[in-house]
């Protein structure tokens, strides 16, 4: 795991977004996974000003977001489609028919995991997959207990993800207890994973990911077996680590030609 620690979450997005930049310039077919929640929010308002002032052009990119609210249409304020069409996708140029978000209302759920993860395959998999962390140190939806070898498929939520995510819904009792995400499995087939983490109240989650045990109790330690994470926590999520010198004299000390390495890892083109 690349451990980046900035000295802000503003800092942190501007380094996301340069990651995320440098794979949709030299792959212009990019297939992106994506996020929702606070914490990508300031990596898609950095990715909408370079669309708009320095001309990155997200036509042909596909996307595959994590994970949608069973029950909730893409009219519904705290549904994920309405979300990335807020944040991001309403403000770039991506063609609506590359756009994938799990289907919420969906008749039969198991068909549309299914379908889902054969959607991704046909795509050619995903390049780059953007995640944040639950304090619980869930990924997507995949809470404490997930297996790490899951695909994508139904979860029901914890109390604390309910509790976490209710400031998206007038109360708790609205926040569906039920959610269709990519299961661990799925993300860690993606060939670069770029997790970010902003924040004292991620500092614990950020620990245990980085320097716990790998154990489906915190699902997040399975980007420990991960060929290509990236990390990036500002100092106050990064305030646990224990080696954390350590990363930042790794940072410090990049050769030239790994700073500028570009994605050459297979694949579609
Ligand atoms: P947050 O959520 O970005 O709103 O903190 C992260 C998550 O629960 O995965």
């Amino acid at each position: 795991m690349e451990v980046i620690i900035t000295a802000t979450p503003e800092t942190g997005a501007r380094t996301a977004a340069r990651i995320v930049e440098k794979l949709v310039r030299a792959r212009p077919r990019a297939v992106l996974g994506l996020a929702t929640g606070s914490t990508p929010l300031g990596l898609y308002g950095e990715l909408i000003r370079r669309h708009r002032e320095e001309g990155l052009d997200f036509s042909r990119v596909t996307t595959f977001n994590l994970d949608e609210y069973i029950g909730l249409g893409a009219d519904h304020p705290a549904s994920y489609h309405y979300f990335m069409h807020e944040h991001l996708f309403g403000a770039i140029n991506v063609s609506p028919e590359r756009i994938h978000i799990p289907d919420g209302k969906t008749a039969d759920i198991p068909a549309a995991c299914e379908a889902y993860e054969a959607a991704i395959r046909e795509a050619g998999g995903i390049d780059l997959q953007v995640l944040g962390i639950g304090h619980d140190g869930h990924i997507g939806f995949n809470e404490p207990g997930s297996s790490l070898a899951s695909r994508t498929r139904l979860k029901t939520l914890t109390q604390k993800t309910i509790e976490a995510n209710q400031r998206f819904f007038t109360s708790a009792d609205e926040v569906p207890r039920h959610v269709i995400t990519m299961g661990v499995g799925t993300i860690l087939e993606a060939r670069v994973c770029l997790l970010l983490a902003f924040g004292e109240s991620k500092a614990d989650a950020v620990a245990a990911m980085v320097e716990g045990p790998l154990s489906a109790s915190c699902p997040a330690t399975a980007l420990q077996w991960h060929p290509r994470t990236t990390v990036i926590v500002d100092e106050a999520a990064a305030a646990r680590l224990r080696r954390s010198d350590y990363y930042r004299y790794v940072h410090a000390n990049k050769p030239a030609w790994q700073q500028d390495a570009t994605f050459s890892f297979g694949g579609h083109e």
